[in-house]
Order: C-alpha cells, then sequence, then structure tokens
C-alpha cells in the first residue's frame, strides 16, 4: 500500500489553487493591512507616536492598544447620516446635571464648542494641545457621545473635554445660557454634513435661527470657525451669517487648530481642497 508523506498532499493542495485564487488570498491580506493602517491614522488621534505630524505619519499601529484606546471598547458603528428633524431627535439634548460644574477641574476657564464631534478625536487631542480650555463637544449620535466620553476618561482628560447627546440647533441656548457670556470665546464646526439635495438643505446645521441665538450670547471677540470640504457649505454659512449680521467674516487659508480633526485627516489625505471661515463676533 502507498502510505504518501503529509507534503505530497500539500504539494497537491498547492497545486490545485488557481492563481485567481492565491491573488485573492493575497489581496484580501494586503486589504486588511492596509484598512488597519487606515482605521488607525482615522482614529488614533491620541497617540503621538502614531499621528506625529498632523496626523499624517504612516505607521502601522496595534488597533487594539492605539485605535481603540481602551481593552473591549469599540468605535461604534454607525449610519451614515441621521435626520436632526426626525421627530425624536428634533429636541434632543441629553444635558447631565452635572455639566458644566461637577465636570471640569476649573470652571473658570474659557470654553470651546465643537459642533457636531462625532467620536471626539478632535477635542480630545485639542486638550492636550491646548489645556488652557475646558471642552464641550455637541454630538446627536449617542454611541458616538458614550464612546467619546469613554475615551476622555481613559485618557485622563475627562476633567477638560466632555460630549453632550444633543441636536446642537434646538440645545444651543441652553449650552450657552449655562455660561457667564465671555467665557464661550470658540465654536468650532468641522466638516459638517453636506445633505446637498436641495430639500434636505434644512438640516444642515448653520440655520438663520443657530446664528441668532450665537449673536444674542457670544461676547465681543468670540469666534465660530467653519471648516469643510464642501464649497457650496462654505457658502451657505457665509450667506447665513452676513445675512443675519453682527459677525466680521475672514477667509483662513490654514487651520486656526493645532490639530486636525478626523474628516479633516482624511480629506488632507485625498488632497481635497479644505474651506474656512472665520467668524468674530463685533
Ligand atoms: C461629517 S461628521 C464630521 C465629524 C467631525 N467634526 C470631523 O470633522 O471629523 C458630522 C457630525 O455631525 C453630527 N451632527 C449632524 N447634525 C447634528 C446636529 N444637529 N447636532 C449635533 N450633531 C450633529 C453627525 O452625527 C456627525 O457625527
Amino acid at each position: 500500500m502507498f502510505i504518501a508523506p503529509l507534503g505530497f498532499f500539500r504539494g497537491i493542495s498547492c497545486a490545485f489553487i488557481t492563481a485567481p485564487a492565491r491573488c485573492a488570498a493575497f489581496s484580501k491580506a494586503q486589504y486588511l493591512t492596509r484598512k488597519r493602517t487606515h482605521v488607525c491614522k482615522q482614529l488614533c488621534l491620541l497617540s503621538s507616536e502614531c499621528l506625529s505630524e498632523k496626523g499624517l505619519e504612516e505607521r502601522p499601529c496595534s488597533l487594539k492598544q492605539e485605535v481603540y484606546g481602551i481593552p473591549g471598547l469599540k468605535r461604534p458603528r454607525i449610519r451614515q447620516h441621521v435626520n436632526p428633524l426626525s421627530q425624536h431627535l428634533k429636541a434632543l439634548a441629553e444635558i447631565p446635571a452635572e455639566w458644566p460644574n461637577q465636570i471640569y477641574s476649573s470652571h473658570s476657564s474659557p470654553l470651546h464648542v465643537d459642533i457636531g464631534s462625532a467620536s471626539g478625536a478632535f477635542l480630545l487631542r485639542m486638550a492636550e494641545a491646548q489645556p488652557n480650555f475646558n471642552y464641550v463637544g455637541l454630538e446627536i449620535r449617542r454611541s458616538l457621545v458614550e464612546f467619546a466620553n469613554a475615551r476622555a476618561k481613559s485618557a485622563g482628560v475627562a476633567n477638560k473635554a466632555f460630549f453632550l447627546c444633543c441636536n446642537a440647533n434646538t440645545a444651543i441656548r441652553r449650552i450657552l445660557e449655562s455660561y457667564t457670556p465671555g467665557i464661550v470665546r470658540r465654536i468650532s464646526l468641522n466638516f459638517p454634513d453636506p445633505y446637498f439635495k436641495r430639500r434636505q438643505q434644512k438640516r444642515r446645521v448653520v440655520q438663520s435661527e443657530l446664528v441668532r441665538i450665537l449673536g444674542e450670547y457670544l461676547a465681543t471677540g468670540s469666534e465660530f470657525i467653519c471648516q469643510t470640504d464642501v464649497l457650496e457649505v462654505d457658502s451657505h454659512v457665509r450667506e447665513i451669517f452676513d445675512s443675519i449680521g453682527g459677525f466680521v467674516c475672514e477667509e483662513l487659508s490654514v487651520s486656526p487648530f493645532p490639530v486636525p480633526s478626523e474628516r479633516e485627516l482624511s480629506c488632507t489625505r485625498n488632497g481635497r481642497q479644505i474651506y474656512r471661515s472665520l467668524f468674530i463676533r463685533k
């Protein structure tokens, strides 16, 4: 009887794997490595090792340690867009009683509000880069808010950066009136959802009512900064500020912040033009 050595079968099975199949297996491995490196760059915004030069350095890192930061905590999966005008999201404002007085270590520090803070990467890095500010992120998706607050705790900046689950349009007045005038120094709106379709444009964050409220509560010299890769959105924001008045508008050629937002990173990597507008309260 012929007893084949193990290598014989291995040889046969290798020979039967067709070139396209081998190619597919190889490209899947390549794809996973690429995806992992990409996700690292997108999300690992707290690690200066991983993302030294404004987050653009090409260096793979450990997904578990660097991206998620907290063992067992994964970035939540989310739908591409939500409708902020839908009944259940319209008046969303989960503002815990402890915010702001029992959150920040120094309540009198100037406040930076980030609208549409997503997973919090931008504000968490800002809290490290400019610790003289307090930070609050406003985000409509609860899972991202929970993730961002968990990351803040893990990074040891929970007494500087906090995230609220709310619809910025309806909650902004309550948030601004929690502070004495002059404390809210800066509001950022990084890469807002563009809502290209005409009938959906009323879902955009910047609307006349929002700008009116900003004008009511912001002290002279406070800033609103909008960054976007969509020219139409930049024009829309400028038109609304212009029509309401009370702000001086400047076009910025570079980011006024020392760190990029998540979306800004991917736009920069893809060579997309970024439009930046600064509105200073008169
Ligand atoms: C395109 S993402 C940009 C995220 C981040 N600012 C960046 O630059 O990487 C827009 C974010 O705004 C949030 N958002 C949209 N409308 C909102 C609203 N009315 N209030 C609060 N957050 C909102 C979305 O859930 C999403 O996380």
